[in-house]
């Protein structure tokens, strides 16, 4: 079913004005939020926002009020930081106090404020704190899940060679691969990429990512209280959410009845041993429902995020057949024909991690971040905060910093390279945000870009369709994700 923005706008206000009206966090605790558009009343400012281009209401709000500016999501304050400069002042300078999480009610009505990534206060520190160990013992910091990847890495070629240089569509192949690296971590083994159930899984991810960036995800998190009660795409959103939660929850069932407490194998297993050991303790954070929630937070998160960036790599490699013959040069030199592409490469490698980053920064996969808030009442730039104040790290603007970046709009690796072609890191680059909620799955997702786009480059010709120029690498959705257009491409074997 579908509704105009008038239409919803109007149902937003008659059934809201029968609701009581909620005072936002912010409003009215004696802060000085920045300036920004005079909000309505229930709506806020509605009539200044696009919810299919989000990202153009706030580049032109951006123009009129400021790098910091406050924009009403329906009745909620929310302070736009815009560019490098006040994103960083932010989450980097005041990081403590930036580092709560604001409201985003479309995931809210899913995760009630459990697991690591929608949850605050001590409870967020003690369970980021113990996944990012346990991540770490189990493989990012280790070879082992360098090997899990290269494996993974070759089970693509195999499937790849199977398309007979035929056109093919990447999305699924991706997300199983990168799906199955995150999998032998949380669940202790990959799937068969044949295996129904497990298909069905990536297919419910892939989807939700989609609905989660659609507009009407957009006019959900305006009006929650209203269009939680109409019928709807967004109720897709949260079926699919729950079969994944019950998927989970199986899992957990399973290693329950497996666990051997000296041989963990994986992060349930790990969880479930601290359950264990602090089972006499009434404040502890570790229980079922918890653990359900931090690993479906790993399990979405390290799947849709890696799985989308490296498809729209794939579709940018296609639009520039030059770069990518720049990437297979640099791969002989460095790698040679007969051996898998190793995270050590990347030293020898400038022109493909400057590549990697750039698209990283061209895709710009979160373009708005995901929302912050403070944590106590916080002195910004001159303003009051009050604490809860919601926060957008509005990343787009930092990708496309002119300040930053020359010509921002334009895919070119070399903003991340210095004069003598070495690789250089860039302070605006936060494809995975920065400060003390950074991404704890960025050194995961790094190595598994590296490793995928290297691997497939060596033993394949990646060749578009269309002619180049046709390629359109605009985002097909963009809303709390950017989503790459569908696209089919010919794998030629080397
Ligand atoms: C290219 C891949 C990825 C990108 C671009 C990405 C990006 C992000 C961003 C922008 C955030 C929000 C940070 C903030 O609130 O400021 C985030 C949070 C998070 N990511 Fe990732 N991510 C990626 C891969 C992964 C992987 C592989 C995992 C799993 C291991 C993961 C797990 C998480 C978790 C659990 C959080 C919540 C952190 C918190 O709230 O403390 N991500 N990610």
């Amino acid at each position: 079913m579908e509704f105009s923005v008038v239409t919803v706008a109007l149902l937003a206000i008659c059934l809201s004005c029968l609701l009581l009206f909620r005072k936002g966090k912010g409003q009215g605790t004696g802060g000085r939020l920045p300036p920004g558009p005079r909000p309505l009343p229930i709506v806020g400012n509605l009539f200044q926002l696009d919810p299919k281009n989000m990202v153009k209401s706030l580049l032109a709000l951006r123009e009129r009020y400021g790098s910091v500016y406050t924009i009403y999501l329906g009745p909620q304050p929310f302070v736009a930081l815009c560019g490098y400069q006040a994103v960083k002042e932010a989450l980097v300078d005041q990081g403590e106090e930036f580092s709560g999480r604001g409201d985003l009610p479309v995931v809210f009505r899913f995760t009630q404020g459990d697991g690591i990534a929608f949850s605050n206060g001590e409870k967020w520190k003690v369970l980021r704190r113990f996944a990012i160990q346990i991540l770490r013992d189990f493989g990012m910091g280790r070879r082992s899940i360098e090997e899990r990847i290269q494996e993974e890495a070759q089970c693509v070629v195999e499937e790849l060679a199977k398309t007979k240089a035929e056109p093919f569509d990447p999305t699924f192949l991706i997300s199983r691969a990168v799906s199955n690296v995150i999998c032998s971590i949380v669940f202790g083994d990959r799937f068969d990429y044949e295996d129904k159930k497990f298909l069905t899984l990536v297919g419910l991810m892939n989807d939700n990512f989609q609905r989660l960036s659609s507009w009407w995800a957009q006019v959900y998190n305006l009006f929650p209280h209203v269009i939680s009660y109409l019928p709807g795409p967004h109720n897709r959103i949260f079926e699919n959410f729950e079969k994944l939660r019950l998927f989970v929850l199986e899992m957990v069932k399973l290693h329950q009845e497996t666990l051997d407490p000296n041989f963990p194998r994986d992060f349930i297993d790990c969880f479930l041993l601290k359950m264990q050991q602090e089972k006499e303790d009434p404040l502890t954070y570790f229980h079922t429902n918890t653990l359900v929630m931090t690993t479906h937070n790993l399990f979405f998160g390290g799947t849709e995020t890696t799985s989308t960036t490296l498809r729209y790599g794939i579709l940018i490699l296609l639009k520039y057949p030059e770069k990518q013959a720049k990437v297979y040069e640099e791969i002989n030199q460095a790698v040679g024909p007969h051996r898998s592409p190793s995270i050590e490469d990347r030293a020898q490698m400038p022109y493909t991690e400057a590549l990697i980053h750039e698209i990283q920064r061209f895709i710009d996969i979160f373009p708005m971040g995901i929302p912050h808030a403070v944590t106590s009442d916080t002195h910004f730039r001159g303003y009051v905060l009050p604490k809860g104040t919601n926060i957008m790290p509005f990343f787009h603007s930092v990708h496309n910093d002119v300040t930053k970046f020359k010509d921002p709009g334009r895919f070119d690796p070399t903003n991340f390279l210095d004069e003598n072609g070495g690789f250089c890191r860039h302070e605006a680059f936060m494809p995975f945000s920065t400060g003390k909620r950074v991404c704890l799955g960025e050194a995961l997702a790094r190595m598994e870009i590296f490793l995928f786009l290297t691997t497939l480059v060596q033993r394949f010709t990646l060749q578009p369709v269309v002619p180049p120029e046709e390629i359109d690498t605009s985002p097909l959705i963009s809303g709390l994700g950017n989503v790459p257009r569908p696209y089919k491409f010919r794998a030629i074997p080397r």
